[in-house]
């Protein structure tokens, strides 16, 4: 996660931001996708090493192994202790998991990011739009948040087109710290609640 997000930052009254970190804590289910725990990890390192999968998300840990990814379970089982952070995986019905959502949140700010993939099979048929619009609805309503601020990578087009389309608003560009150190050129979205609600409606 970059520290330079999310760029707008409206400060949260110290009971929503207590409201969020339980909601956080309590979350167990994001639609049809569940918490990941570390049992999970060699099938979810199935899914991420997958070029098409890996190269565009700059928050997964490197060297990709089934190691590291164990690690980056258990580190967003520890953000969820700390009403920071969610780790949520879609099984597929031989067990293999087929797309993950990772789920940041700034209490303080009332402010998220998601981010996620889908396996490669599943790309470019309307899964990722439809999904992202429920998760970030359900970002809004269930978290309680006020804002949601996402990244995508320059050559990214397809993230790029499912947050345009989405009504998300282009705020420029940020330089993304991935976990080794190295850095990446993102561009940043941003949609308040009062425009999910203005655009989307809830419930
Ligand atoms: C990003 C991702 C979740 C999107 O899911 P998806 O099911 O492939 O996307 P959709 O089919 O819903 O398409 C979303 C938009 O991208 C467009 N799109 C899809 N594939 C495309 C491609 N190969 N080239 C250009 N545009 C493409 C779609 O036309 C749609 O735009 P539109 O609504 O303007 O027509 C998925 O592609 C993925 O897992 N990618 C790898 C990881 C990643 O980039 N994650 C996001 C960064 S955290």
């Amino acid at each position: 996660m970059a520290d330079a997000l999310p760029l707008t930052r409206t400060a949260a009254a110290p009971e929503t931001a207590a409201a969020i970190r339980a909601a956080v804590r309590a979350a167990t289910q994001m639609g049809d996708s569940r918490l990941a725990q570390t049992s999970d990890a060699a099938a979810l390192h199935a899914l991420l090493s997958d070029p098409l999968v890996f190269a565009p998300i700059y928050t997964l840990p490197r060297p990709l192994t089934p190691d590291s990814v164990s690690g980056f379970i258990d580190q967003h089982l520890a953000e969820r202790e700390a009403g920071a952070g969610l780790l949520f995986v879609r099984e597929g019905e031989g067990g293999e998991i087929l797309g993950y959502s990772d789920v940041q949140v700034w209490p303080d700010w009332a402010a998220g990011e998601l981010g996620g993939a889908l396996h490669p099979s599943l790309h470019g048929k309307g899964t990722g739009g439809r999904g992202a619009a429920a998760s970030f609805a359900w970002m809004f309503e269930t978290l309680g948040l006020d804002l949601l601020c996402e990244t995508a990578a320059l050559t990214n087009v397809p993230t790029q087109r499912l947050l345009d389309g989405l009504g998300f608003r282009r705020m420029g560009e940020v330089t993304s710290v991935r976990p080794d150190g190295t850095t990446r050129a993102s561009l940043v979205w941003e949609m308040t609640r009062a425009e999910w609600a203005a655009r989307h409606g809830f419930g």
